[in-house]
């Protein structure tokens, strides 16, 4: 089956493009990367094989662990007919004995995409600079674009639209999750909220881009301390970890008590009201089932973290739903870029 059968959407040629941040990409190509991954979906489902892409490979980096995204990457690829290889945290010389510079034109020389997981976004930025073939962010500190797909299609999927959807986002804002998500609904036309502590509001500047792009789509974007009138009528409760990989453990401390108020609790849930979803691009510390869950209830006697258990497991949260979505929204990435 080729890609050119799908029906009601709307050609584009994104061949050859990076996907690094949301911010290099309109409305319009977001759209059209979530209906291909829509029909990809689709297809996948009926057993319908797509799989035009026999020959090629790509180059999975990860210099920080993943589940779901190393997943999505090789199940995709494997579905279109490509071949992977996995180069993980301390299987390759990058940046140790060799540079990123000098590692892209080698990979591009054998491959025909990258995948990059790592710390910051310059990094990934001089992969795809000096690399002939598409470069896809697999996360840095600063961006999750990826995710951001899989959030847009789950959304879609729930509320039949992304535009004029209230997403707040409660916890670390400054981070990748709070940075992407603020680019994503900006541009899609939908109303973002940071619900959090001043001290974890996104960047300034950042702020500004994406009240631009706000303007443009509809959309608006709001910082906010109070819990009680951020999550009204929100449509949308989304978190994540309040410490993100990469980060020391000594601020654990300092983000639990920051950040306990912002908790997404069964009280955060009513306030948006009956038809509001949770979502959480994962992994989430709802429970005492892991080792990190585990340590600091030792330490810190709290037995979940940013989500409770009650809220993880209720009927509104579509986190599973949403990881799924990231095997879908990435093979859409790679068959519209390869
Ligand atoms: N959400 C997400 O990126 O998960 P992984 O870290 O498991 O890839
Ligand atoms: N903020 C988290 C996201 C994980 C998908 C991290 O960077 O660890």
């Amino acid at each position: 089956m080729h890609m050119t059968e799908g029906k009601g959407r709307k050609e584009m040629d994104l061949k050859g493009r990076d996907f690094l941040t949301l911010k290099d990409y309109t409305k319009e190509e977001i759209t059209y990367l979530l209906d291909l991954a829509e029909e990809l979906k689709d297809k996948k489902k009926k057993g319908i094989q797509v799989d035009d892409w026999r020959g090629k490979n790509v180059a999975l980096i990860f210099e920080k662990t993943s589940t779901r995204t190393r997943c999505s990457f090789e199940v995709a690829a494997h579905d279109m007919g490509m071949g992977t290889t996995y180069l993980d945290p301390s299987g390759s010389q990058i940046g140790k004995k060799e540079s990123i510079e000098d590692t892209a034109r080698v990979l591009a020389g054998m491959f025909d995409g990258i995948e990059y997981r790592g710390y910051g976004q310059e990094i990934v930025e001089e992969l795809a600079k000096y690399s002939k073939v598409p470069v896809w962010n697999g996360l840095t500190n600063e961006y999750h674009p990826t995710q951001m797909l899989a959030d847009l299609l789950t959304i879609r999927e729930h509320f039949g639209r992304v535009e004029g959807i209230k997403l707040v986002y409660m916890g670390d804002a400054r981070y990748n999750m709070g940075n992407s998500l603020m680019i994503a609904c900006a541009k899609m036309g939908m109303h973002f909220t940071a619900c959090t502590s001043e001290k974890y509001f996104p960047d300034r500047e950042l702020v500004e881009i994406c009240e631009g792009y706000a303007r443009e789509s509809g959309g608006t974007v709001t910082l906010t301390e109070d819990v009680g009138a951020g999550t009204k009528d929100a449509d949308v409760i989304y978190t994540d970890v309040w410490v993100s990989m990469g980060e020391p453990d000594e601020v654990w401390e300092e983000r639990i008590r920051d950040l306990t108020p912002y908790k997404v609790t069964k009280k955060v849930m009513e306030n948006a009201g009956e038809k509001a979803i949770f979502l959480h691009c994962l992994p989430a510390f709802h429970d005492l089932k892991t080792k990190i869950g585990k340590e600091i209830y030792e330490k810190y006697g709290i037995s979940d973290m940013e989500v409770t258990d009650e809220v993880f497991e209720s009927e509104q949260s579509k986190v599973f739903d949403e990881a799924e979505n990231r095997m879908h929204t990435i093979k859409a990435v790679m068959a519209a870029t390869v």
